[in-house]
């Protein structure tokens, strides 16, 4: 299990019966595993952002639920059904906007109802959570085939892309949505440059992205965020390519912060935009993305930087992490069952439908 397709990058290994996730928290200076045994310090850690990044807080979730049905099955070995719902609420509690957190523990839950109610759930419940972490790897690979060959039949001028935050390995069970793509175009020889942006307030673009990069020897140039409308029209960059947190029914999508504003830029500089993510991320029960729950953080985030104090003491702060951009910002959304180009209500209905768009 967890063979990992780029170089070494393991965000989540379960190992010794136990939860391993490398703490993001504290790369790229160091490269540490915190151990869990148990659903609420699980909960804590994607929370806390020890594990971060759609796919990967889900499938966390999911070896969360393991380690509940452990516990509550050695408390009650009759209500251990009942019990296990509160560790389930605490996780579901844990982050609001990546719906592949519920997705995952909803097929947690699918698969309690069908185990007996006396027999220990365990090896049945963390076979589940090992199918989600390896179907994700799977859609990781095919998204990053079907994205290169978007790039490949569309590459009239530049062969630069520029993405934001960090959907490689770290954030996912695979080598990555968007970077999936990424790593797939650039080892078809379809790209050369990578151009990240740094990702403002937790700087998933300079600590985990430029650095997951460097590791496979991919060239990359850091920016921050105010350089990309600037970089757009002075690089040679043809797509801007992003993840997803949450794709809603009419295709509007949720992603870290300041990705609409890539996509506005985009519009203006005749870059294409491409969003990539699995089915897990879909939520068709949402209309469109004003329904989407926009996680906010605390002030800290922005006012300082490794505890540095880096804003006057006591000034206001508005930090929400996720923006909305419209469908009708997007040129396509690259799922692992095939793409909707120009994404609207119809076209994901038939993605969803499992009918191959590609
Ligand atoms: O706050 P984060 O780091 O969990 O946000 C992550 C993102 O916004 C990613 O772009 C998204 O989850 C897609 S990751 C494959």
């Amino acid at each position: 299990m967890n063979a990992p397709d780029s170089k070494g990058v393991e965000a989540i290994i379960w190992q010794n019966d136990c939860l391993e996730l490398l703490d993001q928290r504290i790369l790229p200076e160091q490269e540490t595993y915190l151990v869990y045994e148990t659903a609420e310090a699980v909960a804590d850690a994607i929370r806390d952002m020890v594990v971060r990044g759609a796919p990967a807080i889900g499938i966390t979730a999911a070896y969360g639920v393991v380690l509940a049905a452990r516990a509550c099955f050695a408390r009650d070995s009759f209500m251990w059904k009942e019990s296990i719902k509160k560790s389930i609420k605490v996780l579901a509690e844990s982050r609001p906007t990546a719906v592949n957190l519920f997705w995952a523990l909803d097929r947690m839950e699918k698969r309690i109802k069908l185990l007996a109610d006396d027999l220990d759930p365990e090896q049945s419940l963390l076979k589940e959570a090992i199918q989600i972490h390896e179907s994700d790897l799977a859609a990781n690979r095919t998204m990053g085939e079907f994205g290169a060959d978007i790039i490949a039949a569309s590459q009239d001028d530049g062969r630069g892309v520029m993405t934001h935050c960090n959907t490689g390995s770290l954030a996912t069970g695979g080598m990555g949505t968007a970077l999936g793509v990424i790593r797939t175009a650039y080892k078809k020889g379809i790209i050369d440059h990578v151009y990240a942006d740094e990702t403002r307030p937790w700087f998933q673009g300079s600590r985990l992205t430029a650095w997951e990069l460097m590791k496979d020897d991919i060239p990359v140039s850091l920016n921050v965020e105010g350089a990309a409308a600037h970089i757009m029209k002075t690089h040679d960059i043809s797509w801007v390519i992003v993840g997803a947190d949450r794709i809603t029914a009419n295709g509007d999508v949720a992603n870290k912060i300041g990705t609409y504003s890539l996509a506005v830029l985009a519009m203006h500089h005749g870059v294409r935009f491409m969003v990539v993510a699995p089915s897990s991320t879909i939520d068709m029960a949402l209309e469109s993305g004003e329904d989407i729950p926009i996680e906010e953080r605390g002030a800290d985030e922005v006012v300082s930087v490794k505890g540095q104090q880096l804003a006057p003491e006591g000034v206001e702060v508005i930090n929400p992490v996720f923006d909305v951009t419209p469908a009708d910002l997007i040129d396509v959304i690259v799922t692992e069952k095939g793409v909707v180009e120009r994404p609207n209500r119809e076209k994901m209905e038939l993605l969803m439908s499992n009918d191959r768009l590609h």
